[in-house]
Formats: structure tokens, C-alpha cells, sequence
């Protein structure tokens, strides 16, 4: 049977109503009856993990410079927008646990630093999540991260992200102990789908931003989408949810 998941994930913690990879996104999902978010993990200069979606700080704070040479002292007093701050991953988790919400757990280790995040940030999500009613989902573009996923937390469910999805997918997701395919929508094709489907994989497509392709991708058999409309698309069902 297909793992059940929800059919909508915030993308980027809020989408584009609150500055990404902040808690005001997070919560503002929440509010609008998101029941995941995906948001975006990094090492910081003192390799502390933070929710960031670039390795440079220019495009969604008011800072400079790279994320993995700037100290927590500097990081976590740039304004990340609208006056919010740069989250760490515990704040977030923490969050995540309060509103009950879903939590996809993007990797997002900054050049050379796969393997350092990846250890990080499966040891605490096992340590953030004990005990929580609603687990998380590790993905990442990552393979070497994944495995290291895989290893350190095997317990935590992995998703693989591709852009676009390689031939051997199905026997990648196999190896990493993966639940989930996540891929580009856009670059999708119906053998991927024929495949997912024959073998009860969920895949979940990112980044959905307009009504009519989210309605052909679900009409095509993809489980769940990555969107930043949460203006647009509001999960109004648990039922819809998977019942999660
Ligand atoms: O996890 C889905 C999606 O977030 C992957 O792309 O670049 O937005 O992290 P990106
Ligand atoms: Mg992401």
C-alpha cells in the first residue's frame, strides 16, 4: 500500500505570503490548514543547521556573504524579511511539533558539506521528533546525504529529490530505504508515474504554483505537491490530507 501523505506541502515553510524558511511562514501554513511544510536546511559558519534555501545570504536577507563562513552572532541578527529572522532547525522543529504539522526535512548541505549536515541533521530530527504524534520527512538532492540518513536515523522516512527523475530512480529509492520520489514537475514524464505507481510510491512534485497543473498532476497520479500559493491553494479536508 502507498505510505500515506499529504496531497499539499508548503514550500518553503510559507510560501510567498511570508518571507521563506522563516516560523512566520510555518505558522502562517498552519493557520491556513497546511498540514506539511518543507522547508530548507543548512550549516551555518559554527555549523549550526538553519533554515536557509541558498548558500548566499544577498537574495532573502539582509546580509552578505556565504551561509557556511558567516557566524550564528551575525546570521541570526540578519533580517531574513519583514522583520523575521533566520530560523534554527530546532525552533522550526519545535514549531512543527506545537502545530502538529508535517515537517519535510530538505538537506541542503552547502558545497563539500554533505556528509557534516547530513550526520547533524539526522541525529537531531530523531532527537527533535521522539515521541511526536507526526514523524518527519528527511529528502534531499543529496544521494551521499541520504545514505547517511539512512544509517544514522534509519527510523526517520527518506524521500529522493531529482530534478529531473534518472532511470535508475527505482532502484535508488530502493538502496536508500526511500518512501518517496519528489521531483520537478515540469520534467516529469508518465513512464516515472507508471513505474511509481506499479511499485506504491508516492511522488511528490515541486514547485505547483497554478490551479490547472496542480489538477492534471493529481489526475496523472502524483500523490502530493510542493507550492508557494498558499494564497491559492487552500487544504480545506483532513480527508484530502491522507490522514495525516
Ligand atoms: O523539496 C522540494 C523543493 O524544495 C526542492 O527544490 O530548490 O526549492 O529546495 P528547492
Ligand atoms: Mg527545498
Amino acid at each position: 500500500m502507498k505510505p500515506a501523505l499529504p496531497r499539499w506541502f508548503a514550500h518553503r515553510g510559507g510560501g510567498v505570503l511570508a518571507p521563506e524558511n522563516t516560523l512566520a511562514g510555518i505558522r502562517l501554513a498552519a493557520r491556513l490548514g497546511y498540514v506539511a511544510v518543507e522547508f530548507d536546511v543548512m550549516l551555518s559558519g559554527d555549523g549550526t543547521p538553519v533554515l536557509i534555501h541558498d548558500e548566499t545570504l544577498e537574495r532573502t536577507t539582509n546580509g552578505q556573504g556565504l551561509v557556511a563562513e558567516t557566524p550564528d552572532a551575525v546570521l541570526f541578527s540578519l533580517d531574513a524579511g519583514q522583520g523575521e529572522t533566520i530560523p534554527g532547525f530546532a525552533e522550526a522543529a519545535a514549531l512543527c511539533r506545537e502545530l502538529g504539522l508535517l515537517a519535510n526535512i530538505e538537506i541542503k548541505p552547502s558545497a563539500g558539506q554533505d556528509e557534516r549536515t547530513a550526520c547533524l541533521v539526522a541525529e537531531l530530527t530523531k532527537t527533535y521528533w521522539q515521541g511526536a504524534r507526526v514523524q518527519p520527512l528527511i529528502s534531499s538532492f543529496s544521494l551521499p546525504a541520504l545514505e547517511i540518513a539512512r544509517d544514522l536515523a534509519p527510523e526517520i522516512r527518506r524521500g529522493v529529490l531529482y530534478e529531473a527523475v534518472p532511470a535508475n530512480w527505482a532502484s535508488e529509492l530502493r538502496r536508500l530505504g526511500a518512501i518517496s520520489l519528489h521531483c520537478d514537475a515540469d520534467l516529469l514524464n508518465d513512464k516515472v508515474l507508471d513505474e511509481a505507481a506499479a511499485l506504491d510510491v508516492p511522488v511528490l512534485c515541486y514547485t505547483v504554483n497554478w490551479e490547472k497543473q496542480a489538477k492534471i498532476l493529481f489526475e496523472r497520479g502524483v500523490s502530493a505537491v510542493f507550492t508557494d500559493r498558499l494564497d491559492l491553494f487552500v487544504p480545506t479536508a483532513k480527508a484530502e490530507c491522507g490522514g495525516q
